[in-house]
Order: C-alpha cells, then sequence, then structure tokens
C-alpha cells in the first residue's frame, strides 16, 4: 500500500511528532499539544488554477453533494478522504446533503459606512446562512466524515450553543453515531441555539459551570472515555473551516483581501483562516496573504491581553508558554470568569491560543477589543441591511472594523471582509432588549448588567389602543 497523503502532527515545531489520520486525537500524545492535519501535497492533484473550484458549481453535476458543498468541492485542499476518487468520495463524506457552505462575500453599505470603509471595498462574509443557521457547519461536516472514517461510536461537544447545534444537527442526519452529548455551561446559552440541540433530538447536559469548565470536562471524557470529540480542538474540523476563505477568495473572483475580520472565541476559525491562507501561498495558488484580525469581546479578552498587553508571539514556535501559564493562574486566583453578551465567545481560555498566534504571525494580524455596548450597536446596524442580521458575537467584526479605522490601522480604500458567523434568529433575546426596551423588566436588568446605557439604532415597537383613528395617529399619515 502506498505512504497515505494525510497525517496529524503536533504544531509545536520541537516535537513535531506525527500520526496516522486513523487515530483519534485532540492532542499531540508526546508532549500534549495542539494538531494540524498536514498533507504531502507533492503527491496531491491541487488544481494549478484556484478558478477550477468554481467550475464545479457553474459546470458541475447537481446531484452530486461533493460538487455543491461549500466545503466538499474543494476537497483536494482538504485532501483526507479518498478525493480522486468520486466512489469512495461520495460514500466517505458526511454532509447535510450538500448544503454546508453556500455564502459568499456580499456588500453591506449599511455597514461600510459605519465602519467607515468604502462601500465597494466593504464585504461580509454571512456564515449564518448555513443549514444551522452558523458557520459551524463547514467544520461538523469535516469532522463527522473522520468520525465516521474512524468508526466512532460516541460522540461529544462542549458549547456555547453554535457548535451543540451544528452537532445535533449531524448527529441526527447522519444516524450512524450510537450516543451523543452535547456539553453546556447551564444558564449560559441562547435559547435560538438550546432550543436547536433540544428539537434535533441529541442529550443535552447542562453543566454547573461555563463554557471553560465544560470544554475541560468533555475533553477529560475524550482522553479517559474515549469519546470523539468535535471541538474545534478536533483538527479535522477545522479543515472544513478553512473553506470559508476558499469562498471569501472566490467571491472576490479570487483576488486577495488585504483584512480578513473575524470574532475571537475559541479561536478556531482564526487557526483554520491561518491555515487556509498559508497552504495556498506555500502552494503558489495566492501571491499574498491577508492581514487576518481577531476581535474579542471585552468581558472575554484573553488573546488581547496576551498578544497586545503580554507581547506574546508564536514566534516560530518558540512561544514564551511561562507567561502564559502566570497569565492563567493569575486568572484562577482573581475568580475572573468570562463575561460578555456576545455569549458564543464568552470563553476565557481559547483552546487554539497557540494556532491562534501561529496564524496572528503568518499573516501578520492584529487582535481587537470590542464592548458589549459597540456589539450591539455594530449589530443594529448590520441588521439594517435587512438581509443579514446577525448574532452579538458576529458583530465583534464589524465593530472591530470600524475602531480599526478610527485608529488608522485600516484604511478607507482597503479591502476588507468582516466574518459574520451567527444569524440574528440565534439570539433573539439580544434583539429585543435592544429595540424593545421596557418590554420584559428581566431582560432589560441583564442588558443593565452588561453595562448597555444606549440603544442608538434603536427600532422602538409602539404600542397603541385598539383604535383606528389612535393607530393612524401613530402611523403618521
Ligand atoms: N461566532 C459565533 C457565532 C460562535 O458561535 C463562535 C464560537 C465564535 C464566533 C467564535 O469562534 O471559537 O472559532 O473563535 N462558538 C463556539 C460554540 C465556542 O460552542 O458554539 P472561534
Amino acid at each position: 500500500m502506498s505512504e497515505p497523503v494525510a497525517f496529524q502532527k503536533c504544531i509545536m515545531p520541537a516535537c513535531g511528532a506525527t500520526y496516522s489520520i486513523g487515530e483519534v486525537l485532540t492532542s499531540c500524545k508526546r508532549c500534549g499539544g495542539l494538531l494540524d492535519v498536514v498533507y504531502d501535497w507533492g503527491r496531491v492533484n491541487v488544481p494549478k488554477d484556484l478558478r477550477f473550484f468554481s467550475s464545479r458549481i457553474l459546470v458541475g453535476n447537481y446531484s452530486n453533494i461533493a460538487d455543491v458543498s461549500g466545503v466538499w468541492r474543494f476537497r483536494e485542499l482538504l485532501p483526507f478522504i479518498s478525493y480522486h476518487d468520486p466512489y469512495l468520495y461520495l460514500k466517505e463524506i458526511v454532509s447535510l446533503d450538500g448544503m454546508e457552505g453556500w455564502t459568499k462575500p456580499v456588500h453591506v453599505s449599511s455597514a461600510a459606512d459605519f465602519t467607515g470603509v468604502n462601500r465597494e471595498s466593504f464585504y461580509v462574509q454571512f456564515e449564518g446562512q448555513n443549514p444551522t443557521g452558523s458557520f459551524k457547519d463547514n467544520g461538523m461536516t469535516a469532522a463527522f466524515t473522520h468520525a465516521q472514517m474512524v468508526g466512532a461510536r460516541i460522540a461529544a461537544c462542549a458549547s456555547t450553543g453554535n457548535t451543540s447545534a451544528s452537532f445535533a444537527a449531524y448527529a441526527a442526519n447522519s444516524g450512524f453515531l450510537e450516543k451523543a452529548f452535547i456539553f453546556i455551561g447551564a444558564g449560559r446559552i441562547a435559547y435560538g441555539k438550546l432550543s436547536q440541540s433540544l428539537e434535533f433530538g441529541v442529550k443535552t447536559i447542562q453543566i454547573e459551570g461555563d463554557f471553560d469548565d465544560a470544554m475541560s470536562r468533555v475533553r477529560e471524557l475524550g482522553r479517559d472515555k474515549g469519546v470523539y470529540l468535535v471541538n474545534s480542538v478536533n483538527p479535522f474540523r477545522l479543515e472544513g473551516q478553512k473553506t470559508i476563505m476558499y469562498r471569501i477568495l472566490e467571491g472576490l473572483n479570487w483576488r486577495v483581501p488585504d483584512w480578513v475580520v473575524c470574532p475571537g472565541g475559541n479561536l478556531g476559525n482564526t487557526s483554520a483562516f491561518g491555515k487556509a491562507f498559508e497552504e495556498l501561498f506555500e502552494l503558489g495558488l495566492i501571491n499574498k496573504k491577508p492581514r487576518l484580525v481577531v476581535v474579542n469581546a471585552d468581558g472575554a479578552d484573553t488573546l488581547y491581553r496576551i498578544y497586545n498587553e503580554k507581547k506574546i508571539r508564536w514566534n516560530k514556535g518558540k512561544v514564551d508558554l511561562k507567561i502564559i501559564e502566570d497569565f492563567y493562574a493569575e486568572m484562577e486566583k482573581e475568580g475572573r470568569k468570562a463575561h460578555t453578551i456576545a455569549s458564543a465567545i464568552e470563553i476565557n481560555k481559547p483552546v487554539n491560543l497557540l494556532k491562534a498566534l501561529r496564524a496572528l504571525e503568518w499573516t501578520d494580524g492584529v487582535v481587537e477589543k470590542v464592548s458589549d455596548q459597540e456589539i450591539l450597536d455594530a449589530k443594529a446596524v448590520i441588521g439594517k441591511s435587512g438581509m443579514f442580521g446577525c448574532e452579538p458575537a458576529s458583530a465583534t467584526s464589524v465593530a472591530g472594523v470600524k475602531k480599526l479605522v478610527e485608529k488608522g490601522v485600516i484604511k478607507t480604500k482597503d479591502i476588507v471582509v468582516a466574518v459574520l458567523t451567527g444569524s440574528q434568529l440565534k439570539d433573539p433575546d439580544a434583539i429585543v432588549g435592544y429595540h424593545a426596551e421596557g418590554l420584559n423588566s428581566a431582560l432589560d436588568e441583564k442588558f443593565k448588567s452588561y453595562g448597555i446605557i444606549s440603544r442608538r439604532f434603536q427600532n422602538k415597537p409602539v404600542r397603541v389602543k385598539n383604535d383606528l383613528n389612535e393607530i393612524i395617529a401613530v402611523m403618521g399619515i
């Protein structure tokens, strides 16, 4: 049998241990480092011209889920499946019938004007359009494909809500798992997301703690009980999330933007996006890389502090781990917990921190942070487009662009793509609390606790007597 084309590799250059893709791992067995899926590119038939990938949707076979899927039509760039053999890869792929990743960058003038970037050069990549309403489906199709490949029977995830919604959809739809479990921090998840995993019928376990606690427990289950984890410590999941970047390039007619901006939570996207561009660059398929911007919420700003205040760099793998350890020890000592209305990114211990530092080095990246007030104002402005309403965490990217334009880091003429990671329908409380102050006192209190004091872009509903004259008076017609 010939040597495999894909394998897993420890990201720490001092270790560099490799493992077969048949092993189920979320960290290096030798040093505990994070793992990449790496490829022997010399033996992969990567198309010489990226435009080939678009031809699959334009002239391909519409009934072939691998050709319509926004993830698998790029299969030569994540070739851990039998990408060259249609009989095999169609059996290997676990997909929501090819529906993942039907997204492209679009102009949103309301958001462009808000940030100060020129309308013609500002785009949003609305990943809320995925089947379960967030970018997670890009990664989940890849993680489930690997889970099926290795014969996984029990799988789980810890989640702030979107990973669990996506996981539940794939678990229910693919049907090959014997057991599937979702772990969430009790009371820390937006109802739109919780409702998805409940409706899809997957066992949901609320841990008395927050996401960071749930993540720690689930990693222990992976280690001690052989449970297959689909969190972003799973390197196969991140392979799927690379395709978000391919579709951005495709939507810009394969021109490389100056900036790609994304929210920072567990830092899986940051890691995947950096890897996507680094690989394309090494393969000679692009001749420059965009600069990545990662935007934290003020109340969950570990990356911001580590990168901007502690000045920690990947430094070609020679990271000063001691400073990071001390940072976490101090956090524990002070009992500091993440706290933001952007519940999706309410995370203080991002599992992909080191991969994210590497991605920032590869792309000469920038880290910014924004307040909950800035997030909700940006969110309301994005919503005004009428098309691309998003959840709070997603709006960090647009709020972050505004801040970086004000600081002169991003120029108004730069080509900027802000990734909107999840749909507005995920978190209706965040919308009603902003626009309809006074409707629900518990919600008003919650907003105050997050420091939301102004509602600049409010569209307040009006209450009126059941009387036509009064109604007409309110309408002003
Ligand atoms: N935006 C949304 C809507 C998310 O749900 C998440 C993460 C992020 C941004 C952050 O992405 O982790 O790649 O930095 N949600 C995870 C979850 C943690 O469990 O659903 P990241």
